[in-house]
């Protein structure tokens, strides 16, 4: 297959390269670098590298910002912030994808375990990930094509420790590589409109 990995030079995203690359043609698309340039938050960039990447099997977004911050100081622009990029960004993802990715070819999201897990200051990223949950579910009866659809909802990884510690107290980190496998089932099997939960 010919895999599209949005973000896949992030924490998740190279260990998501490195499990698919030994079994496909993985194409690592980034912001500023990569075999494909791409800016989620911007339809025409999406739309531009799409063009640009020829015909492709499987889009993975392992991308997507959000605004951490205490509730009683956000605002409206720093909501906008995840909806605009984690949430608009992969929807939009696939609703451009949509037009361009192979017959039977498969959508896989991320969204994150604050989804039903929150920590102080997640509220945005609690909305935003329910919200790429939800829209999975919704969507994945009506793509055409028999295209597929799934989220991948990991928990905090070993690897952002490092900078999530003092957030996460109490979770258990796991390895960004076992994340991975759960992107291999996505892409690499047959299920659709599935959130799987990476705990
Ligand atoms: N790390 C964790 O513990 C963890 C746990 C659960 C869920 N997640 C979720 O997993 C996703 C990736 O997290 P991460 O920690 O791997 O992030 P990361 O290390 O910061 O990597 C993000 C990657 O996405 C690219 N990117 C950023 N903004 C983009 C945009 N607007 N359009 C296209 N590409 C963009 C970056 O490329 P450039 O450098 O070129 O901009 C980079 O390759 C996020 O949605 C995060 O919420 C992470």
């Amino acid at each position: 297959m010919r895999v599209l990995v949005i973000g896949g030079k992030g924490t998740l995203g190279s260990a998501i390269v490195k499990e698919l690359s030994s079994r496909h043609q993985v194409l690592v698309c980034g912001r500023h670098s990569g075999d494909g340039i791409c800016d989620i938050t911007s339809e025409e960039s999406i739309r531009a590298l799409f063009e640009k990447v020829g015909p492709f099997d499987a889009v993975v977004a392992a991308t997507g910002t959000v605004h951490f911050e205490d509730f009683s100081h956000m605002t409206s622009e720093k909501y906008l912030i995840g909806l605009m990029d984690k949430l608009m960004g992969q929807v939009n993802l696939v609703r451009i994808g949509t037009e361009y990715i192979q017959e039977k070819g498969s959508f896989t999201l991320t969204s994150g375990i604050l989804s039903c897990d929150p920590i102080r200051t997640g509220s945005s990223a609690s909305m935003v990930n329910a919200a790429i949950e939800g829209f999975v579910r919704g969507v994945a009866i009506e793509l055409p094509r028999q295209l597929r659809i799934n989220a991948v909802c990991p928990t905090v990884l070993q690897e952002s420790m490092g900078k999530y510690a003092p957030f996460f107290r109490g979770y258990e980190p796991i390895p960004a590589a076992r994340a991975a496998l759960a992107y291999s089932k996505s892409v690499e099997g047959c299920q659709t409109g599935q959130i799987y939960q990476v705990l």
